[in-house]
């Protein structure tokens, strides 16, 4: 296996755009796990499949013709890297998430990307489940209200018509059920070092993960 820096933490933690722009430095491989959650999701919405239906879950992700070259995630040839970041895209993942078939898909998926390239991942499990022995593992995480007002500017940058109140009870309601999920729960990994981004920059974050990286033995 080839080297792995996990980065897990909750929504809005500004793990994405750290993980995205770690890799760049690094020129390692961007593994964005929650874009696969969202692909699944929005291919069950589209197809209108019972979220609660945990077979019809696992078949549709076992057929589903999705890939994600850098940055992008591509269904059936169509680019939905937009659509997969829609609100009820977000609202519906929780079903995905709480699949543990279609889960254990994703997993084999996420692993198969360390088999060829250096990779940094972000997501929820990928220190705890996904890479146990990666390489050097973050919890990346921000204080509430920051997680949501970032949330909500990405929101209204996309031109979508969200309050910050709504944006903070969807992101409550999310911890909640990340944190508390039977299988694979969102936890920091025990030999994870927690970073707090409240207050810091994009910059300062990504300056200070890349000199743990590279001081790392
Ligand atoms: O990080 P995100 O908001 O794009 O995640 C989308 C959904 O997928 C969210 O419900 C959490 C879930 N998820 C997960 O269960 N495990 C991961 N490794 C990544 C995301």
């Amino acid at each position: 296996m080839h080297r792995v820096v996990t980065i897990d933490g909750p929504a809005g933690a500004g793990k994405s755009t750290v993980a995205r722009l770690l890799a760049g430095r690094l020129g390692w491989r961007f593994l964005d796990t929650g874009a696969m959650y969202r692909v699944v999701t929005l291919a069950a919405l589209r197809g209108g499949v019972d979220l609660e239906d945990a077979g019809a879950l696992d078949r549709l992700a076992g057929g589903l013709d999705a890939s994600f070259p850098p940055g992008l995630a591509v269904l059936n040839g169509e680019d939905v890297s937009a659509a997969i970041r829609d609100v009820a895209v977000t609202r519906a993942s929780r079903f995905i998430a709480d699949c543990a078939a279609v889960r254990d898909r994703l997993v084999a998926w996420q692993r198969a990307f360390a088999e060829s390239d250096d990779v940094v991942t972000e997501g929820r499990d990928q220190g705890t489940i996904v890479f146990p022995d990666a390489f050097r593992k973050f919890f990346v995480t921000a204080s509430e209200v920051e997680r949501a007002r970032r949330r909500h500017r990405e929101l209204v940058a996309k031109g979508q018509d969200v309050t910050l109140d709504a944006v903070l009870d969807d992101q409550r309601a999310r911890d909640a059920r990340d944190a508390s999920r039977a299988i694979a729960p969102m936890r920091a990994a025990d030999d994870a070092e927690t970073v707090d981004t409240t207050g810091l920059s994009i910059d300062d974050v990504v300056d200070l993960l890349i000199r743990k990286v590279l001081s790392a033995p």
